[in-house]
């Protein structure tokens, strides 16, 4: 049976977790951003922080299910205009609603927030100069590595630029050196190459990322 593509719901922040930590493992930021945390806590302070994206209107969190296990093997966020589909409305519980607004104050200690507040920084400038509110933004794509090169992350592609065809709108990203020929095989062109040194801010490594921009292509029926 074939991976099947479905919503995210406020139970799946430990699996969307699961999935962010070990896709992103071999980059800087979570190992420098918290240099002390364990597994345990980095995966609790992720589930937290998936709330975040669930509880925000605009984006839409799609997870890739193994039908055999139930486990989540992937996912995608795509942040699209209310304008063109209205809202998400996942059902979200109190405490989960409450770990959306405060999930900064449930971070692990010690936080090198100066280094976190870089990298938000990179993305939120990149993306006021390259984007519109017209256009849709592929928020995040990850695959758990025993998963990848079985054209799974197509699957979750194919959703979010079949909705940006349709709509006719452009869709921007940030791609990392493993997203980049996904993305340019799928119609993103390169705009601009950004970087983070982490040893600017006492950590180690530099992250570096490719923002891209895909146009609408023609609807085929
Ligand atoms: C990037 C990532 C999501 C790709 O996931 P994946 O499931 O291995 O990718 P796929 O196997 O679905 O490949 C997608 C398509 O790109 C093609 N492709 C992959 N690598 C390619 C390459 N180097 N050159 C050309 N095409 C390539 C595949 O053939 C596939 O096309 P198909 O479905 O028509 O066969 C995965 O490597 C990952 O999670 N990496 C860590 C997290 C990350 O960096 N995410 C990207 C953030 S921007």
């Amino acid at each position: 049976m074939e991976p099947r593509i479905e919503y995210a719901a406020e139970a799946d922040g430990p699996g969307l977790a699961n999935v962010n930590i070990i896709s992103f493992r071999h980059q800087g930021f979570l190992q420098n951003v918290f240099p002390e945390a364990s597994p345990e806590a980095l995966a609790a302070y992720k589930a937290i922080y998936s709330m975040k994206h669930l509880a925000n209107p605009e984006m839409h969190v799609l997870k890739l299910v193994d039908p055999a296990s139930g486990e989540i093997i992937g996912y995608s966020r795509w942040q699209i205009p209310k304008a063109l589909v209205g809202e998400t409305l996942p059902i979200l519980s109190e405490k989960a609603q409450e770990a959306a607004r405060n999930f900064a104050a449930l971070a692990p200690r010690p936080m090198n927030e100066a280094m976190y507040g870089a990298f938000r920084q990179l993305l939120e400038t990149s993306r006021k100069r390259f984007t519109t509110e017209q256009d849709m933004v592929l928020d995040l794509l990850a695959i758990l590595p025993e998963y990848q090169g079985r054209g799974l992350s197509s699957k979750l592609l194919r959703w979010g630029c079949d909705q940006a065809d349709q709509f006719g709108v452009r869709v921007y990203l940030e791609a990392t050196g493993d997203g980049y020929p996904v993305y340019i095989k799928y119609g993103w062109k390169p705009l601009e190459e950004v970087s983070l040194d982490w040893s600017l801010y006492g950590g180690q490594g530099v992250d570096r990322f490719t923002l891209m921009m895909r146009d609408p292509q023609p609807v085929k029926n």
